[in-house]
This record gives C-alpha cells, structure tokens and sequence, in this order.
C-alpha cells in the first residue's frame, strides 16, 4: 500500500517557506527565484505564511495579486505550492481595532502589538478576522492546480492569561466534572490547605502569584491551553474544508512543544508535518541522530502514514547560543533520515534570506549573494537530484513491531510532582535512551502515546509511565493477557488522571497482577551515586533511580548487589495469560537495557534491519510497499566506513548497481531497493 500526501502529485517535495512579499518593490526577484528553483532541483514553494498585512491592508479590503501571480509562476515553472493561511502573524489594523487579539501574560498585562505567535485563541474577534481571510483564500485557490495542501497558521504554541480565556477554561471544567464542584474538589483533592472551591466561578489559573498547590489543577490547565489552541486550529480547518474540502491541511509542529498534546492536535489533520533543526556537530552526534530519528517516528506514527519534513535549515540556523554550519554532507544525510523514517517531503525555512530583521542571518537555500554559487545551494541541489533518483520511494510506509509509550500527560504530571528529582526528572530522556538502544539495531519504532492501540505490536515499551489511568491499567492488562510483550520501568501506575496516587499498592490495579510484583518505596540517589545491580554473573551500574520492589509471581532477572536493600529484586518478568510483562525497578546507564533488549528481540523474532554487525555510527532503516524493500544505510559518524553486508538482491537506486556491500564516507547515505 502507499499513501500520497496528495493523490494528484503523487512524488516526493523538495522546496522551502517563500516570501516574495518580501521583495515586492524587487520583483525581478522573483522570476530570478523561479529560474533558481528548478537549477536546485526544487518543486515546492511554501507560500503565505506571514503575509496577512498584504493580503489584507485594511479591513475587508483583500488584495491577493501578489499570490496570484507567485502561485501562477510557481505552477509554470513545475512546482507545487504549500499554501498557508496567515494567522500565524495579524497586521497591526488588527491589534488596534480589536485589542482582546493580543495575548495577555501571566502577571495580567496585556502584550502590545509586535513579533508572532501571540494571539489570544479564545477570541471571537481574532476567530472570526481569520475565518474571513481563510474562506477567502479558500475561495480563490482552492481549485488551483499548484496547491497541494495547506498549511494552517505556523507553529501553534503559547499561552494567554486573558479574561476571555479564563472564562473559557472555567467552562472547560465543567463540562470535565459534570458542572459538580464537589467532584472537581475531590478530584484535585483540594480540602488540603483548605483549598475547597464552592463553585466553578472561583476557579482561577494556576500561576506564581496564586494557585500552584493543587496538582490536578495544573494538569487540567496544560489539558485546556492545548485544548483551546486545538480548538482555534479546528476552526480555521473547518473554515477551509467549508469551501475546499479535497485538499489535504496540515499545521507545522514542533518537536516536543511542550504544551501542546499533539496526539490529539493531531485528530483533525490529514497529515503531519513537522520543523526540525537538530544540534548536529556538538560532540554528541549519536544522541542527535537518534533523537531526531525519534521526532520522525513520532510524526509518522500520529497519522500512520508518510509525514512532511515542513522545514529544515539548509546551512545554519540563527537562534542557538552558537550557530555551526553544517558540515558538508550532513544537508542530504539529514534529509534523507526524514525520508528513511517515513517523511515525504524534504522542505526548508527559508527560500532566500531576507534582508533586514531578525531571520537575516538564517539559513537559506539562496543567500545574500544571490546566486547559485554558493556551497549550501550545491548541497540542496544535490539531495535534490537524490530524491528525483529515489521518487518511486514516495508513499511506501514504514512498518513498525515495536512501540515505545511517550505520553504528553505523563510528562506534564511527572514534571510537576513533588518528590524524587524534584526538578529533572528525565523522562523525554528516558524515552529516548530506550529508543536509542532500538534505533542503532535499526529497527523501527513506532511512538504512541498510553491511550493508543498497543494491540498491533509485539512489543510495548513504557518507561516511567507514571500517571496510568484506568483504561491504560486495563488495556495493559488485556494486551499482556493475549500474548504480547509490555516492558515498563520504575514509577509505573502511581497516580490516576488527576494526579491522585492509588490506593492499595504500587502498580496500580491489577498491575500488580501484571507484573507479579509490588513496589513499596523509591530511593532517588543524588547525583553522581551508583548502585551495582548483579544478574548471572554479570554486573552493572544503577543511578538515579531504585525501587524496592517485591516479587510475588514474578520471576527474578537481576537484583540489587548494594545498598540496604542488596538482594532485592532489580528486574523482573512475569508470564501473564499468553504474555510477557517485565519490570525494569532503576535506571541503568544503557548496558543492562541493550542485554536486555537483545534478549527480548531474539524471543520475538524481530531482526535488526543489518544482520552483519555495522561499524558504531552506521544505521539503517527500512521503508516498504507493494513487496518492494527501500533500505537506507547512513553514516552519522566522522569517519568513513568500508564494507557493510546488506545482504543479497539489493539495488544502489542512484547509481543502479547491484550491491551486496556499500562503503560509506563521513555523513553519506546510500539508498537500495530490493
Ligand atoms: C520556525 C518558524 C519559521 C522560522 C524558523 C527559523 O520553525 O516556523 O518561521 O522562524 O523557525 O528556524
Ligand atoms: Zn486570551
């Protein structure tokens, strides 16, 4: 099977965010662009994005000849156009006629007009300005050939501490506790510090100068701002699929945004896109590989389905303490990763640099100089003529047995418990460390969050899986129960959806019957500590984190070699119904989860995508459709590496050699087809 991002243009997209309404009184520019477009091997233009003070200069009065005649030329020219609508920035006739657009900050004062991505998303004024605009693009465009999607706002995020809001988010709780004080007064259990509401009227934001005592409360405020912003999106979805119902939307995320739940951000999209501008040549490349490997599976993983790379920087970006060009090579390598783990589309901010303000020193396929001459534009160019060799790799799929559980919640209630590391807890590192381990052995993950289908793996990893409401405790339950494979960590099933601890024992639930075990207390170790941990005749380290679990039914992996509690258990496993649930009781530095790991695949059956043993620095990763195999062998290390076994039957699709060894320099890719 494969899916398109649009059936009508059913190939890859290779292009950039474009401003032409930068240039307007240069417009020679702009025919300069489109010859320069096709030299890169470009076919896409992100267009729209910021560009509502000239769409509309005045109120009602819609001015789109620049977009008419820039979508044409694009079009002529053989590309694409990923048209945005342009509430990611307000004209300033906006801000001044209908102030409650700006967005309040948390000490009560309203912001001035200035910058972007500031808007209160509760208000009906900016709702309906933008819903005007986007009907009118929708209108206009929606049946030009050169559109193959749109680009709703940029990059949601923020939030506001407006009337309007805290209105919002007071209805918001009601509807969540049945209009029922008293149930929201249990659920935050709130008569501690006598913190009792009387009636959701008095309800106010959590903030600094007030309320920031009551767990739930917090939780349920990170639950509305997401909620809200998904809201405001959803509206100006349906303002667009009103008129232009054919043409898939998607909105540009960010990795990890914090206050955003993109699985359910997700719901209403068609596809996913997301920005990625990873720290590349930091001393830590590995890290930096796998992490952003992670981004991409989790992107893919939302809709299932091949994503777009919405922006990347050719070059360097301008916004780190230290902005480091990218190497040569690293460009086309980090391009075709996206398209390894399932992306679509490789597209960059910016197209041509602008001239003033704060992006001028920004990446861009075309600098300041103008010309194609210039050692990034050869690199675009270059992973260019890739993609146009590997096209029929467009819409294959990415096929995942594993999933590892990071879910958005759990992050938000972990980070605001008291207790353990009070301040860093670790657990997007966490997740990320036990992906590592399966990102080397080049095996696919997929990344869910605790309310997704564990039913379609073999496997389920769920490190630190602390908030565990009752549906996940049953699902965990019924999924272990018919065979599959469930490997949590400490401080699994602590507290309920608001934040309350269980009752009755650690895991929650049945949990304990799960995993055959008990977990009575937890010992954070400060800093620097280490605990040896024994298994065989094996050891290891343990650091931060140990539980002092009991086994009941459970069988006994590794114990812990120091401290009081020396001969307690370490590890677990459980056989439960047809399954397997195993409990990791303290985080090891790696090396007890990669024996592990190793174990766990050879009883599943599930290979590494190399079967040879690679060089440290070398993956690879597969993506498939129709019985055909595209495998991606990268080498993120800084040296050259000879010699790799893929195997028989495959084909170097650049070249069209057949090969059964590929060599590699620092940062290359090669991409076979088998
Ligand atoms: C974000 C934004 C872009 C641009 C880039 C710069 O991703 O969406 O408009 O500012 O950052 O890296
Ligand atoms: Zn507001």
């Amino acid at each position: 099977m494969r899916r398109y991002i649009n059936d009508k243009f059913p190939h890859f997209m290779h292009g950039a965010d474009y401003n032409p309404e930068q240039w307007l009184h240069m417009k020679e520019i702009w025919d300069e662009d489109m010859k320069l477009m096709k030299e890169a091997n470009c076919n896409e233009m992100s267009v729209g994005i910021f560009s509502w003070a000239t769409l509309e200069p005045e109120e009602g009065k819609y001015d789109f000849s620049f977009l008419d005649e820039i979508i044409d030329k694009v079009y002529k020219n053989g590309g694409r156009v990923v048209l945005a609508t342009p509430s990611g920035a307000r004209p300033r006739w906006l801000a001044e006629k209908y102030p409650e657009v700006l967005r309040v900050r948390e000490d009560g004062h309203r912001k001035r007009f200035g910058a972007r991505h500031n808007h209160c998303y509760s208000s009906p004024a900016y709702r309906e300005k933008v819903r005007q605009i986007n009907t009118k693009l929708a209108e206009r465009y929606g049946k030009h050939p050169a559109v193959v999607a749109w680009h709703i706002s940029n990059e949601y995020g923020g939030k506001c501490y407006c009337e309007l809001c805290e209105k919002e988010f007071r209805e918001f709780l009601r509807k969540r506790y049945d209009n029922d004080i008293e149930k929201l007064n249990l659920a935050y259990w709130s008569y501690f510090w006598s913190h009792k509401y009387n009636s959701f009227d008095e309800i106010e934001f959590p903030g600094e100068h007030g309320e920031n005592s009551i767990h739930g409360l917090n939780l349920d405020f990170r639950r509305f701002v997401s909620y809200q912003t998904k809201d405001f999106m959803n509206a100006e979805i349906d303002a667009i699929r009103a008129v232009c119902p054919d043409i898939p939307v998607t909105t540009n995320m960010m990795p990890g945004y914090y206050y955003l739940n993109y699985y359910e951000l997700a719901e209403k999209l068609d596809v996913i896109s997301w920005d990625s501008y990873p720290n590349w040549h930091n001393g830590t490349q590995l890290s930096v590989a796998s992490e952003t490997a992670f981004w991409h599976d989790f992107f893919r993983t939302l809709k299932n389905r091949p994503f777009m790379l919405m922006e990347s920087a050719p070059g360097l970006v301008n916004w780190k303490p230290y902005n480091k060009l990218k190497r040569p090579g690293m460009d086309r390598l980090a391009s075709i990763q996206a398209i390894a783990h399932g992306s679509d589309t490789v597209q960059y901010f910016q197209w041509r640099k602008s001239r003033g303000s704060v992006e001028k020193f920004h990446g861009a396929v075309v600098d300041h100089v103008g010309t194609s001459e210039t050692r990034v534009f050869k690199a675009v160019q270059s992973t260019g003529a890739t993609l146009k060799a590997i096209d029929e790799v467009c819409g294959s799929m990415v096929n995942a047995r594993v999933a590892i559980i990071y879910d958005w919640e759990n992050r938000w209630a972990l980070d605001d418990s008291q207790g353990f590391a009070r301040n860093e807890k670790k657990y997007s590192k966490t997740c990320l460390d036990y992906y590592k381990a399966l990102w080397k052995r080049g095996i696919t993950v997929d990344v869910i969050n605790a309310h997704g289908n564990f039913e379609k793996y073999d496997l389920v990893i769920a490190p630190m899986l602390y908030m565990t409401d009752h549906d996940t405790i049953e699902r965990i339950e019924t999924y272990v129960g018919n065979g599959g494979t469930f490997y949590a960590t400490y401080m699994l099933g602590m507290v309920n959806e608001t934040d309350l601890c269980y009752l009755g024992g650690y895991p929650a639930e049945n949990l304990k019957e799960v995993f055959g075990i008990w977990n009575e207390e937890i010992d954070t170790l400060y800093p620097g500590e280490k605990v040896e941990i024994v298994s065989g005749d094996k050891a290891y380290e343990g650091m931060d984190y140990s539980e002092l679990i009991h086994a009941k039914e459970a069988r006994v992996l590794a114990a812990f070699n120091s401290e009081f509690y020396a001969g307690m258990p370490a590890a677990t496993v459980n056989c439960y119904g047809k399954g397997k649930a195993y409990y990791q009781a303290f985080r090891d530095t790696g090396e007890f989860w990669d024996d592990m790991l190793d174990k766990i695949l050879v009883e599943l059956n599930i290979q590494p995508t190399l079967k040879s043993k690679v060089p440290e620095g070398v993956c690879a990763h597969k993506r498939e459709a129709d019985g055909v195999e595209y495998l991606f062998v990268q080498n993120y290390s800084d040296k050259a590496v000879g010699d790799i076994d893929v195997g028989d039957g495959y084909v170097d699709m650049e070249s069209g050699e057949a090969v059964s060894t590929v060599s590699l320099n620092t940062y290359d890719v090669r991409i076979l087809k088998k």
